[in-house]
Formats: structure tokens, C-alpha cells, sequence
């Protein structure tokens, strides 16, 4: 085999050329009403679940972010049409096991989500592909689902460890697997789940932590036969039928919470504000940090409650008012594993202490968040450390001193958590790069200056 293919698949990245700057600057109140960019998860499952069906899926409210636009690119390599029509998405489904070989490199940017699913789509085709991303996304651990891929048969090469960059060949016979996922991960589930679309018999994942469940959700809608048993403490095993036939479908997709969380926590915690937020998705799978604001006292309202293609959704509203340091649960980490670092602002305002449990795996996000709050609230003033795989930070019951540059180190969720945090602070935080939260959050400048935030280009 020739191995040298590695030198075409990573890019240099020139980390310093043309970052945009911004600072975040205390003094106004948030007010209004506002809708934010579609859920992220969703979207990517919407598209890639549409590119295996029969027929046509239209998709409303597909976000338009980097990560889920590479998404759309990858599937196009893999011979899915895709275009946007008005303002819907419109996916020409190729049918389970009609995903064919692309010509070019798979470059997916950012997202963890596009690489772990896309691996588990592509296991079970009988294809080979060449797989790449950005430096975060090289960084990150893919052997978590190539374990299990390639115990249905998927074959895997990589140039030093198993990541990115790689080339994947998918099984031309692929194998149903039983897997026993040992850290809860909603991409190691739904990858597996995808590599059993096109694979004979029953495939099954027994998770001991219920992780999101978008999508089993949207498998069901789409016509695949799916069990969902309960076990345990909250753990659920999913059996998936294989040569799987799925049905086009119109999909309209809910608002992020995990974006929602930036402009809520921001009402929360500037005093005077109240917003508004329309159309938030809020599976109880995903719902874990609005619980715990509500623990630590926050006005946190959610009314006219409804469903979308089995996911529920409400309009929310969030006032500012005291908040009070709670301990939260390891156990509850699956449903809001991308909110601690906005959680971690809601702590340093807070009075008293707030435990944030078992949280180690904040280390292998888009970048080390574990590493960036600590890091981040100390260099901003607030008393914070870590003890094992806690994370413990002492409220400073109102303002805070900031006065930082933070490095986000092309991690989305870091920029908006720091910029929340200037809107509490007496000096300003500053940004070292605002184009990543692009990523998941399109529109985020503008609908926060919107809501009166005093956010600006800094330096410039
Ligand atoms: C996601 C699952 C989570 C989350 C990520 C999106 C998904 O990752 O952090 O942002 O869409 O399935 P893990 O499965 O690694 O916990």
C-alpha cells in the first residue's frame, strides 16, 4: 500500500493571518424577541439520513454553518445532490447503499459530528475515501468509533495515530455488530446506528448514559424499524434493522438550544435584560443546562410547547435575576455537554460555589475546554480550579473583573462563552478570533448587538 497520500491531506494553516478581534463590553441590558440558526446535531442527521433515503427530503431551517456546510459538500463527493430551493434544502436521496466513491479529498472542516457520522455512513459502502479537517479536528480521537467500524468490517489506515487525516474502505460485506459504547457519546451511537442502515441483520448499541437520541428520532420518521429498550440507570440499548428502507421526508428543523444557551445565559446574568427566544429545541436529552440555571435560581420560562419530527420545541424567555453556585451531577453531563463552558459564566456570577462533576470529557472537544475555563475565568479574575475531573468555580455574585485576550484555539463555543462573559465584566474581554463562531452560531454579532449587547471589533 502505498502510505505517502498523507502529505496531500493536511493543510497549513496560518493561525494568525486575519483573525477578526472582538471585545465584549458591559453597561447595556438585553432586550427582545429573537430566533436562533437551526440545531446543529439535527441538521447534519438531516442531511445525511435524506442522502440514504428514497426520494426527495426537503429540510426548513437547515443551519447554514461551516460545519454543516461541509457536510453538505462531503455527501455531494459521495454522490448526493443537494441544493437550496427558496429557503428550504432539498436532498436527492441515493437509497441505502448507493453512496459511491468521491474523487477528491473529504475535507470536513471543524466538525466532529460530520467525521464520526460520515465514517459510520461510509463503513458499510463499499467505497474508499480520503478523510481530512481543520487542526482541531485532526487533533481529536476517532478511535472511539473506529473500534466498532471496523468491527463491521471497515478498514482504516492513518499516518501516525487513529486520526485524522485517514483513508477509509468501507465493507463490501459488512458485518452487524453488538457494541457496548464505553464513553456516552451521541456520534459513537449514531455512527454505529448509520454503519447498520446498509448492513444484513440487527445492529445494536447498548449506552449506559441516554445520550441526544436526534438520530433515532429521525430514523423512525424516515421508516427504519428501531427498538429502544430502557436498562439501568438511564442507559438505553438501540436495535437497528438492517437494509434499512427509508422514506423521504419534510423535515423542519428546530432552533439550537446549545446556540440559545449564549443569548439566554447572557439575559441571565446582565442585569436588566429579559429576551425572548422562538422555536428552541428542547429534548430533555439536550435540556441539561436549562435545569441547572433553573437549580441555581434563574427566571427561566418555556411556553407554547410543541413538536417537530418527534422533537420537542417552545419558545423560551430568560430574565436577569441573582443566581445561587449549585453541584451538578456527572450523570448529567450527556445532555448538556456542549454548555459547561457558558454554565461556567452563569458560576462566576453566581453566589457561592458551583461543582461542575465528571467532566474530563470537555478535553477532547473542538478544542480542551476543560483547560479553557479554568484557564479562561482565572485569567478574567474569577476564583476557579480544578479537582480531578471537576471543575469548581467560586461565584463572584455580580460583576466581574475580565480584562482578558482569550486564545479560542478554533473553538466556536469558547468565542461566544468569553463574550458573554465581557457583557458582565468591568474591562473588556477580547476575542482572538471571531470567524470560528461561524462554525455553529451564523448571525451571532448582529443578533446579540441587536439585543443591545455592546460587542465590537477590536483594535481594528
Ligand atoms: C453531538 C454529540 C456530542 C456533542 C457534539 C454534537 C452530536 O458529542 O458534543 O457537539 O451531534 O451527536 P459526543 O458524542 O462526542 O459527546
Amino acid at each position: 500500500m502505498v502510505r505517502n497520500w498523507s502529505k496531500y491531506l493536511v493543510r497549513t494553516q496560518t493561525q494568525d493571518e486575519d483573525l477578526t478581534k472582538l471585545a465584549a463590553r458591559s453597561g447595556t441590558a438585553l432586550n427582545g424577541t429573537i430566533s436562533v440558526p437551526g440545531d446543529k446535531s439535527i441538521s447534519h442527521r438531516a442531511l445525511m439520513i435524506g442522502a440514504v433515503a428514497v426520494g426527495s427530503t426537503k429540510v426548513c431551517g437547515l443551519l447554514e454553518s461551516e460545519d454543516v456546510l461541509r457536510t453538505a459538500d462531503a455527501l455531494r463527493a459521495l454522490g448526493v445532490s443537494i441544493d437550496k430551493s427558496g429557503e428550504s434544502w432539498v436532498v436527492d436521496g441515493v437509497g441505502v447503499g448507493g453512496l459511491t466513491s468521491p474523487e477528491d479529498v473529504l475535507d470536513l472542516g471543524n466538525s466532529g459530528t460530520a467525521a464520526r457520522l460520515l465514517l459510520g455512513l461510509m463503513a458499510s459502502h463499499d467505497l474508499k475515501a480520503y478523510v481530512t479537517g481543520d487542526r482541531s479536528l485532526r487533533s481529536r480521537p476517532m478511535d472511539r468509533v473506529i473500534d466498532p467500524l471496523s468491527r463491521c468490517g471497515a478498514v482504516f489506515d492513518f499516518t501516525d495515530e487513529e486520526r485524522m487525516p485517514m483513508v477509509v474502505y468501507g465493507a463490501a460485506e459488512p458485518i452487524p455488530i453488538d457494541y457496548d459504547v464505553p464513553v456516552p457519546s451521541a456520534q459513537v451511537k449514531s455512527s454505529i446506528l448509520f454503519s447498520g442502515l446498509n448492513t444484513p441483520g440487527t445492529t445494536t448499541v447498548r449506552e449506559r448514559e441516554a445520550t441526544r437520541d436526534h438520530t433515532e428520532n429521525m430514523l423512525r420518521a424516515f421508516g427504519a424499524e428501531l427498538e429502544i429498550v430502557p436498562v439501568g440507570n438511564g442507559g438505553r440499548y438501540i436495535s437497528l434493522h438492517g437494509y434499512a428502507e427509508l422514506e423521504a421526508q419534510e423535515i423542519s428543523i428546530p432552533g439550537d438550544p446549545s446556540s440559545a444557551a449564549f443569548p439566554g445565559v447572557a439575559a441571565l446574568v446582565v442585569p436588566g435584560s429579559e429576551i425572548i427566544i422562538k422555536n428552541v429545541g428542547i429534548n430533555p436529552l439536550r435540556a441539561g443546562l436549562f435545569q441547572t440555571l433553573k437549580e441555581m435560581g434563574a427566571n427561566i420560562e418555556m411556553n407554547n410547547m410543541r413538536k417537530t419530527v418527534g422533537e420537542p420545541i417552545a419558545d423560551m424567555s430568560f430574565r436577569y435575576g441573582p443566581l445561587t453556585g449549585v453541584d451538578v451531577p456527572a450523570t448529567r453531563s450527556p445532555s448538556m455537554i456542549d454548555e459547561y463552558p457558558i454554565a461556567a459564566i452563569a458560576a462566576a456570577v453566581a453566589s457561592g460555589e458551583t461543582r461542575f462533576r465528571g467532566i474530563s470529557e470537555l478535553r477532547v472537544k473542538e478544542s480542551d475546554r476543560f483547560t479553557a475555563i479554568v484557564d479562561g475565568l482565572t485569567a478574567c479574575g474569577v476564583p476557579v480550579r480544578s479537582e480531578g475531573d471537576d471543575i469548581v468555580v467560586t461565584g463572584l455574585s455580580g460583576l466581574l473583573p475580565g480584562g482578558a485576550e482569550i486564545n479560542v484555539n478554533l473553538d466556536h463555543r469558547i468565542a461566544m462563552t468569553y463574550l458573554v462573559m465581557g457583557l458582565v465584566s468591568e474591562k473588556p474581554v477580547v476575542i482572538d478570533d471571531a470567524d470560528v463562531i461561524d462554525t455553529s452560531f451564523p448571525g451571532f454579532l448582529g443578533l446579540m448587538t441587536g439585543l443591545g449587547a455592546d460587542i465590537a471589533p477590536f483594535g481594528a
